[in-house]
C-alpha cells in the first residue's frame, strides 16, 4: 500500500523525527545515490514556484534519480476541462514512483492522491497546508533550539491565506508548543478550522488582532518568530493589495526580542522582512531555505523506501452538504462527493480542505 503526503496529519510525530533524524544524516555524510538510479519524480507545478520546485529537483537529482517537470497548467489536458482525478490515473501508470503537486485549490493534492498508483506529495494546495516546507521549518528550529516542545511561537503576517503557517502550526501543536501568538492582519487572522485543529492539542493558541504595538508587545516573550508575506495573489479581487499594511520587522523590534529568538520566514519576502535584519545573527531564513533540499531528500528516502503502510486513514463520512470555502477542490470538480472528518462535539471538516462545515 503506498504513503502519501498531503497533510502533516498523514505522518505520525515518530515519523517526523524519523525524517528529521535521516535528514540529519544526510547532511552529515551522505551516499544514497545508487539506491535511487532509475527512480523518476513527476513534479505538477500549476502554480508558481521557485524554491519548493527547485529544491525538489535538486533532490531528486542528488539522490540520483530522475525529474519530469510540468509547470504551465495552460500546456496541459486539465486546462481543456479534464478532471484532477483522470490526470492522476494517467500519469501514475507511466512509470513515475512519485507525483508531487502544487495546485491553487485547497484539497487538490488530495484528490490527486486518491487517484494516483504511486505516492503523491503535496507542495502547496492553495491556502490549505504546505507539509514539506513545515518539515523544512521544524528541521530547522530543532536544529537551533534543540527540541520540538515547549515553544513560545508568534505566527505573523497572512495568517488566512498562507498554507506555511497552517501546517507548521498544527505540527508545533502536536509536538507540545507552549504557545502559539496568531499575530494577523485584519481579516488575515488565523482561519477557524485551524484554530479548531490547535486547541485540540495542549498548546495555547492565542489569536490576536492587528494594532501598531502587537509585535512589539509580544516579541519579547517568544523563541520563534515566523514571519509571512502578504499572500497577494490570493487576495479576493475586492481587497486592494495597496491597502493591506503588513508587519515590518525593524530593528527596534528586534532590539526587544530574545538574544536565541530564531527568525523564519519561508521565502520569497515583501516588505516584512527589511534586508537590514539579515545581518542580524538571529535571522535564519536563507539557512531554513537551503534546508529544503536535504529535508525533501530524506522525504522522498523515506517514501520511496522505508515508510510503513498507513494506519487507518481518516474516517471520512458523506453527508447531504457540501464544503462551503469558495477555493475547495469540491467547488471545482463536480465528480467529487463531499466526505468530512468527524471532529468533537459532532463538528464536521472537510476531508480534502479540512474547512469546517
Ligand atoms: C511559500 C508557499 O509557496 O506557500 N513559499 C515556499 O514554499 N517557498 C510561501 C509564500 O509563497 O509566501
Amino acid at each position: 500500500m503506498k504513503r502519501d503526503f498531503v497533510v502533516i496529519d498523514d505522518f505520525s510525530n515518530e515519523e517526523i523525527i524519523d525524517i528529521l533524524e535521516t535528514t540529519n544524516r544526510i547532511v552529515r555524510d551522505f551516499d544514497f545515490r545508487d539506491n535511487f538510479q532509475g527512480k523518476r519524480m513527476l513534479n505538477l507545478f500549476f502554480e508558481r514556484s521557485t524554491y519548493t520546485r527547485l529544491s525538489f529537483e535538486m533532490a531528486m537529482l542528488q539522490l540520483g534519480g530522475e525529474v519530469s517537470n510540468v509547470i504551465d497548467i495552460q500546456s496541459t489536458s486539465l486546462s481543456n476541462g479534464e478532471s484532477l482525478a483522470d490526470m492522476a490515473e494517467v500519469v501514475s501508470r507511466y512509470g513515475y514512483d512519485f507525483i508531487v503537486v502544487r495546485h491553487p485549490w485547497e484539497g487538490a493534492a488530495q484528490v490527486m492522491a486518491d487517484y494516483s498508483r504511486v505516492p503523491v506529495i503535496n507542495a502547496g494546495d492553495g491556502s490549505h497546508q504546505h507539509p514539506t516546507q513545515t518539515l523544512v521549518d521544524l528541521f530547522t528550529i530543532r536544529y537551533h533550539k534543540g527540541h520540538l516542545n515547549g515553544l513560545r511561537v508568534g505566527f505573523c503576517g497572512d495568517l488566512k491565506y498562507g498554507r506555511t503557517v497552517h501546517s507548521l502550526a498544527i505540527a508545533l501543536a502536536r509536538f507540545g508548543a507552549e504557545t502559539i501568538f496568531c499575530i494577523g492582519l485584519p481579516g488575515l487572522e488565523m482561519p477557524e478550522w485551524t484554530l479548531e485543529r490547535l486547541n485540540r492539542s495542549q498548546t495555547r493558541a492565542v489569536q490576536i488582532d492587528y494594532g501598531e504595538s502587537v509585535l512589539e508587545k509580544v516579541i519579547e516573550d517568544i523563541d520563534v518568530l515566523y514571519l509571512t508575506r502578504v499572500q497577494k495573489e490570493r487576495l479576493p479581487k475586492t481587497v486592494d493589495y495597496g491597502s493591506v499594511k503588513n508587519y515590518v520587522l525593524d530593528a527596534e523590534l528586534l532590539k526587544k526580542a530574545k538574544s536565541d529568538l530564531l527568525i523564519l520566514h519561508p521565502l520569497p519576502r515583501t516588505e516584512e522582512l527589511p534586508r537590514k535584519v539579515d545581518s542580524d545573527p538571529r535571522a535564519k531564513y536563507f539557512e531554513q531555505s537551503n534546508n529544503g533540499v536535504p529535508v525533501r531528500m530524506a522525504l522522498i528516502a523515506t517514501l520511496l523506501g522505508k515508510l510503513k503502510p498507513k494506519r487507518q486513514p481518516n474516517t471520512r463520512v458523506l453527508e447531504d452538504k457540501r464544503c462551503l470555502n469558495p477555493q475547495c477542490v469540491t467547488q471545482h470538480q463536480s465528480y467529487l462527493r463531499a466526505e468530512f472528518k468527524c471532529l468533537p462535539e459532532q463538528r464536521f471538516s472537510c476531508f480534502y480542505c479540512g474547512h469546517l462545515l
